[in-house]
């Protein structure tokens, strides 16, 4: 039995900054960041946006009736959770309207944590065919105003809808995982921005590649002439760049060329959006699924999760016949295409604005919201008030 993606949805904030635009502010020559960073644009997340909502905007996408009956697992990967206690998918369970009788998790391991889902939901699946499992990649990725970090934040959430029989893409079993304690990016409890050792968290994030990529071509006896195309977790598009050249350092002419091919449709999007950190990797599959030429019958992508702290995981996955069909890339382009840019200043002071950290109450002004999206209301004696706007 085949399992894997059968529906991938998107959402990502009505706000964005024009890369070249910040770098001026910053005095940084604007070369830097849209090639050397090699980020465009940049997603900016009003406070009525958190990862609930943009998780939830991004699943009603692609959910219908049969999947609201079907789904009976809601597993949401996220590092920017809004609770500590209380799971973002019991929230998106319900502003989805999934039948009652599922289960809502949240899981957490940096921007590796929908990995793991897409595993809890293919053992799931295995064990219950007829069942569908609703994976949600949600964050706001955010380091503060005139920091290293700064050009690499983003926001955004990628909706995917697994079950057996998948219509996109079936996933194969042979992923190679692995975890080791580094320090590389974190955000303690009492801050709102992460914390990063920049360089070292790209040589991390390279070491796990080679090191997963290893065991992984080993165990499973493939090479990248196994591949029709890769995608890697993008946490800025030139890391990606580095992953895809470090991979093919030692490759065949022909396999190079192949998979360099695909690398500018694979970051089509995150250009346009920035980190999203559990979703980026499947951004990125989004965006060669939908701006990508149509891949061979039966292609198998290898795709790469990293998650800082650190997990990091190398897995595959081959396109069903006709997957286009399923895609929704005018959707995504129209998204993308009709969100509005903030000045710098509007952004410094968006960038800045918090809920109150104490027992006060706040109604949101959601008046700028895009009508018929999920937006966070206000809260009211410490309880978070969701709704469509
Ligand atoms: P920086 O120190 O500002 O930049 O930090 P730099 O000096 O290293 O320059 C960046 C690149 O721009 C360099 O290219 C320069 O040469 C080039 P590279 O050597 O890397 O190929 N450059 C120029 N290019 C063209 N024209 C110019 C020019 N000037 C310079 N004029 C850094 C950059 C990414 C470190 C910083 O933004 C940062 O700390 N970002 C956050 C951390 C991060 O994204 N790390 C990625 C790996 S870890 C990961 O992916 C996990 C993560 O997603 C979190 C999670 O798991 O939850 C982050």
């Amino acid at each position: 039995m085949e399992i894997g993606i059968d529906k991938m949805g998107f959402y990502t904030p009505e706000f964005f900054i024009d890369m070249e635009k910040l770098a001026e502010v910053r005095g940084v020559e604007p070369a830097k960041y849209t090639i050397g960073i090699g980020q465009e644009k940049m997603a900016v997340a009003p406070l009525s946006q958190d990862a609930v909502t943009m998780a939830a905007n991004a699943a009603l996408e692609v959910l219908d009736e049969e999947d609201r009956e079907a789904i009976d697992f809601v597993l949401l990967g996220t590092e920017s959770g809004v609770d500590h206690s209380k799971s973002g998918a019991v929230w998106v369970h319900r502003l989805t309207g999934i039948q009652k009788y599922a289960r809502s998790v949240e899981l957490k391991q940096a921007c590796y944590s929908a990995t793991a889902a897409i595993t809890m939901a293919m053992g799931h699946i295995s064990l219950h065919p007829e069942r569908k499992v609703l994976v949600l990649g949600t964050d706001i990725a955010k380091y503060g105003l005139n920091t290293g970090g700064e050009p690499t934040q983003g926001a955004g959430a990628v909706a995917m809808v697994l079950s057996a029989n998948p219509r996109i893409l079936a996933l194969d079993t042979d992923s190679v995982s692995m975890s080791e304690d580094i320090s590389d990016f974190w955000r303690p409890l009492h801050s709102d921005y992460a914390i990063v050792d920049g360089k070292f968290s790209n040589q991390a994030y390279l070491n796990f590649l080679a090191d997963v990529w290893g065991e992984y071509k080993q165990r499973n006896n493939r090479d990248l002439s196994d591949f029709e195309a890769l995608c890697f977790h993008v946490p800025y598009t030139k890391m990606g760049k580095k992953a895809l050249k470090a991979l093919t350092e030692q490759a065949s002419e022909e396999d190079a060329a192949r998979l360099m091919g695909y690398y500018e449709p694979s970051i089509s999007y995150n250009k346009a959006v920035g980190n999203i950190y559990t979703g980026s990797l499947y951004l990125s599959l989004l965006s060669l699924l939908e701006q990508g030429p149509e891949l061979p019958e039966d292609a198998r992508i290898g795709l790469f999760s990293y998650g800082s702290g650190g997990v990091g995981e190398f897995f595959s996955g081959k396109v069903k016949p006709g997957y286009k069909e399923h895609m929704l890339k005018d959707e995504h382009e129209a998204l993308l295409n009709n969100r509005r840019e903030l000045s710098i200043e509007e952004y410094e002071n968006i960038l800045q604005q918090a809920l109150p950290k104490d027992e006060t109450d706040i109604e949101l002004d959601v008046l700028e919201t895009t009508s018929g999206t999920v937006v966070l209301k206000g809260v009211q004696a410490n309880i978070r008030h969701y709704g469509k706007n």
